[in-house]
């Protein structure tokens, strides 16, 4: 196994001034990598030199993951400061009393005192069951509503008062959505957690959440080639397919994975990608220690958005909405909003 130094990874300063690892490790197994199977990667990945790991009570792992963290500490491997660790709230944990039972119930399984990030991993209590297929819709499912929002945020803002979690932060978010909540934050979001990849580039809300010091934290950077059947569409671009991208993967002599991961942390994004595989998740990492891409390179990459988000979201429309589109406010206003 090979050890990667961890000061070779670039990292990212938080308005706070506290630092995070520029790539961190995925934790969602698709619906198809078994919890033990995620747990023994973030075991590997620890001893590789991974110090960022992007957790979510959703993923169904995190009790796996918790004991991993509690041994690596125990071994001496690593020291609890030495790592970023990050989980979200889900949509069912939103109301009143309870993002402070889910935070809890999260520290728990991961055996820790306190986080360093907590998403709110998506802006509306739209529930829905693991494993679920595409066409499955909560009848209680409801628009985006900043008032609901806020009374969500506010409960974040107290874990940050408690000590619980050192930062909090926002997922799946749109700027329409942004402009409603950022003015009524008390706590304002250290970290925005959003798709990105080569065919899907946010430039808008990038910057937007650059300017405010936000900092971006990209996922699926490889454009999740194993995602749930639920998130697959046939238009759907395959990144790591394109021909711009193998040619310059062929010209590192490296796998077009790879070519992803480079432009993610040289934009200035926080790419966290997923893998299983020791070689993957160890070239994952190194590959932004060596041998980066020009700047030709990083425009040819530039240019190759083609406005293709993969995870749509189609399981929290409410009824009334219209197709998944709503969920991003296309149309520049909070698409269902009352
Ligand atoms: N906030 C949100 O709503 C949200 C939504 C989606 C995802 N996420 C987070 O983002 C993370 C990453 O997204 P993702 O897992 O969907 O997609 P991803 O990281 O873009 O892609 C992961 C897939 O790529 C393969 N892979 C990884 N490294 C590779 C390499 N070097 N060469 C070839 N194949 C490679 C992996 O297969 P192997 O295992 O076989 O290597 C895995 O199937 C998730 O795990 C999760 O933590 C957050």
């Amino acid at each position: 196994m090979e050890f990667i130094d961890p000061n070779l990874i670039p990292a990212r300063t938080l308005y706070t001034g506290a630092k995070m690892p520029a790539v961190g490790m995925g934790t969602f197994g698709s619906d198809h990598a078994a919890p033990e199977e995620v747990s023994a990667a973030v075991a590997g990945a620890i001893r590789v030199g991974y110090r960022h790991f992007d957790c979510a009570a959703c993923y169904g792992n995190e009790a796996q993951i918790g004991e991993v963290f509690a041994e690596a500490f125990s071994e001496g491997e690593v020291r609890r400061e030495e790592l970023f660790i990050v989980s979200k709230v889900w949509n069912d944990m939103h109301g009143q009393g309870d993002v402070l039972l889910a935070c809890a119930k999260t520290l728990k399984d991961l055996q820790l005192e306190a986080l360093d990030m907590y998403y709110v991993h998506w802006p509306f209590p739209n529930y829905h069951p693991p494993k679920c297929d595409v066409s499955e819709r909560n009848p209680d499912s409801r628009p985006f509503s900043t008032e609901r929002f806020m009374t969500t945020w506010r409960q974040m803002e107290r874990l940050v008062d408690m000590g619980l979690t050192r930062h909090i932060g926002m997922s799946n978010m749109t700027i329409p959505k942004l402009e409603a909540v950022l003015p009524l934050c008390r706590i304002k979001p250290a970290a925005i957690e959003m798709e990105l990849h080569p065919c899907f580039q946010q430039q808008e809300l990038f910057d937007y959440c650059r300017e405010r010091e936000i900092q971006v934290v990209g996922f699926c950077p490889l454009g999740s080639p194993d995602r749930p059947e639920r998130d697959r569409t046939p238009e759907d671009i395959a990144d790591i397919e394109l021909p711009e991208i193998r040619r310059i993967a062929e010209s590192h002599g490296i796998h077009p994975a790879l070519v992803c991961i480079k432009w993610a942390v040289q934009r200035g994004q926080t790419p966290i990608p997923f893998s299983v595989k020791e070689r993957n998740y160890t070239a994952n990492l190194k590959c932004v220690t060596e041998d980066p891409l020009t700047s030709e390179e990083m425009e040819v990459i530039g240019g190759l958005e083609r406005d293709n988000r993969l995870v749509k979201g189609q399981v929290f429309l409410w009824p009334g909405a219209g197709d998944w589109r709503d969920l991003w406010d296309l149309k520049g206003t909070i698409a269902g909003a009352g």
